[in-house]
């Protein structure tokens, strides 16, 4: 629906700018504007001022700025339709109606929302009565203060069939139905056939009565948590006009305006968490009802927050319902937004751990969060064995199904070099690279990564007296280097099958080294590459004009453009080159240490092997250079 802007304005001249938000912040007068401590930012002396007349308000210090609209939807965290309806409700303006079914539909909500609102009246009174004597005892032995109770407004169904629908019966039976108070038991087959009518009853009975709240604060739906032990432990409203389960966060109403002073929003997994959360002074703290989280759900957490921490219950259930958010989340991924995911220790819910060690604890296992990257690696690494090839595969393969699902490239991109790192890592020791002098290769290769104490990967330390020569130091190998990634360039499904090899090659020049880096990287992407898709990954810039001169046609290959008698020849050509290269460095640190040892004269004989094998490897090599060359001079 679009408002007209005179209506809007119209709207903004009959609010109080300075009123609104005085009923939020204390405000002050000051001159022709008012002051006040800004509820945007946390600060001690006031640089937030109001202007009635010009209508808007402006923090100079943290540069929040708006008018009354801007303010109901940044500071209380309303939708723009929201904002404007009730802020022209107070300002007793009509909101348009758009068309009359719109209209009868907004009427028809309007009785399910006075209907609520008189269920809660009810079961709050309930609590304070005779009947609610257990509930209140129930209440106490939870640790729930007075306050807390009026808070959240904690309610009691008495243990009858009949006591809600007597007291509403002014509503009207069917709007009670409608709005699910009342069970309709002829409802869910109204056309089958029979003549007699079975009476509605209280759906909620002899239960702890929750409110569900919008962000608006009005009651939609109830959750009605037994007393001691049965089935079902709670009870929820089914969805109705108001209710759509998939799209309410429980609290959001307090967590909202809360989450915009911390910067942070919890999901737990119940209510009593959020609720334990709020007592121990968290109050950015929701959790969806009983159900995996939806993307809207998340989608909404983020506009609270850019990374909200999902605090789910210890056990393998709440480790499960983790993940599985995890994997809704990631295509919606956007820079800047993510998730994190705080674990409880042994199987504790939020709740238990506050009452068992206090809101410290909790602000520690908040602070402790690790990022969705490392939850995800974490959990495919733990989900199978990893002893065999096969095994080892299949986790790449599940790494990969994640990034795929991934939508936005940038996003991507990262991920999928993110688990690359961790996967090398883990199988693909490599040997260290240590260049003399300035030329070598940026590349972090070699070793085994280890963790530091604060679980972040680090790059291995060379082991002392190895000195690696990098490739690409001698102009020969250089040129084969070049050809063997050109080669890769056009056959980029290649990339895949040298990968482990590759991954090994320790280069001097650092251009070459990128690309070479960027390749490994898209081939864990998928298993087929294509060779725009590598130049658009590259960008702009001097790696990407490098690999766009690669694919000129005089450059050297193993993979010629002129289709040649044997493409077979061609990949196995190219294989053994990028054997022989990963050979190289080897080759000659064997050499030096048969020279050391020789020095100290052990043996000689051992001396002249090394010395026969890298001269077996520099023909080797300079055969292959020529190969590469001729089979492609046009
Ligand atoms: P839990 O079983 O973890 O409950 O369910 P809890 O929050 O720890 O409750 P207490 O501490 O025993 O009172 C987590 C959430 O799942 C939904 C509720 O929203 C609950 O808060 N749930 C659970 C249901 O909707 N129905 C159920 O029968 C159980
Ligand atoms: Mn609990």
């Amino acid at each position: 629906m679009s408002l007209s802007p005179a209506f809007l304005d119209e709207l903004r001249a009959r609010t109080s700018l300075s009123t609104l938000i005085g009923r939020t912040v204390k405000v002050q007068k000051a001159g022709r504007e008012y002051k006040a401590c800004c509820p945007f930012h946390n600060e001690k002396t006031p640089s937030f001022t109001i202007n009635d007349e010009k209508g808007f308000y402006h923090c100079f210090g943290c540069g929040a700025h708006g008018d009354a609209i801007r303010w109901m939807t940044d500071q209380r965290g309303l939708p723009f339709m929201e904002a404007v309806k009730e802020l022209a409700q107070a300002a007793g303006m009509d909101v348009p109606a758009p068309d009359p079914r719109a209209a009868r539909r907004a009427e028809q909500t309007r009785g399910l929302h006075d209907v609520m609102a008189a269920a809660q009246g009810f079961f709050e009174e309930q609590l304070g009565g005779i009947d609610g004597a257990e509930a209140r005892a129930y209440l106490q032995r939870r640790g729930i203060s007075d306050a807390t109770r009026r808070a959240f407004g904690f309610g009691y169904s008495p243990d009858s069939r009949g006591k809600l629908k007597t007291a509403l019966k002014d509503f009207g039976e069917s709007v009670l139905i409608e709005a699910g108070l009342l069970i309709d038991p002829d409802g869910a087959e109204p056309d089958s056939g029979k003549t007699s009518k079975r009476d509605s009853y209280d759906r909620f009975r002899g239960r702890l009565m929750l409110p569900i709240r919008d962000i608006r604060g009005r009651v939609i739906a109830f959750g009605g948590r037994i007393l001691g032990q049965g089935e079902p432990k709670y009870l929820n409203s089914p969805d109705t006009p108001l209710f759509d389960k998939g799209r309410t966060l429980y609290n959001i109403d307090r967590a909202s305006p809360a989450s915009r002073r911390s910067g942070r929003i919890v999901v737990v997994e119940g209510y009593m968490d959020a609720i334990a959360l709020a007592q121990a002074g968290f109050a950015e703290a929701v959790a969806p009802l009983g159900t995996a989280l939806t993307e809207h759900q998340i989608e909404r957490l983020w506009k609270m927050a850019d990374v909200p921490i999902l605090c789910f219950d210890g056990d393998s259930a709440g480790q499960k319902a983790a993940i599985r958010a995890a994997a809704r989340a990631l295509p919606l991924l956007r820079p800047g937004m993510s998730l994190a995911f705080a674990t409880l220790p042994g199987g504790q819910d939020p709740d238990d751990l506050i009452r068992a060690e206090g809101s410290a604890a909790m602000e520690t296992v908040l602070g402790s969060s690790e990022p969705l990257v490392e939850r995800l690696w974490k959990h495919e690494h733990g989900a199978a064995p990893l002893d065999t090839p096969e095994q080892r595969a299949a986790l790449k393969q599940r790494l990969s199904a994640l990034t795929d699902a991934i939508a936005h490239p940038d996003v991507r991109a990262h991920y999928v070099q993110a688990f690359r790192e961790r996967y090398d890592a883990l199988f693909f020791a490599r040997r260290p690279a240590f260049a003399s002098g300035p030329r070598h290769s940026p590349r972090t290769g070699g070793g085994n990564w280890q963790r530091d104490r604060r679980g972040n990967w680090k790059p291995p330390l060379p082991p002392a007296g190895t000195e690696v020569r990098a490739i690409g130091e001698s102009g020969m190998e250089q040129r084969l280097l070049r050809a063997v990634l050109a080669s890769l360039l056009r056959h980029p499904e290649q990339i895949a099958l040298h990968r482990e090899m590759l991954s090994g090659l320790q280069i001097a020049d650092s251009a070459l080294a990128q690309l070479l880096d960027a390749m490994i990287a898209a081939s864990f992407r998928k298993e087929t590459v294509e060779t725009q898709g590598l130049l658009t990954i590259l960008g702009q810039g001097e790696v990407y004009n490098m690999a766009k001169g690669m694919l000129r046609a005089d450059t050297f290959t193993f993979t010629p453009h002129r289709m040649t008698a044997d493409p077979g020849r061609a990949a196995r050509d190219l294989d053994e080159a990028i054997r022989v290269m990963a050979q190289g460095p080897e080759l000659e640190m064997n050499l030096a240490a048969a020279t050391r040892r020789a020095m100290e004269d052990v043996s000689e004989a051992n001396l002249s092997a090394q010395q026969q094998a890298l001269t077996a490897h520099r023909n080797h090599l300079a055969r292959l250079a020529e190969l590469a060359q001729s089979e492609d001079i046009i």
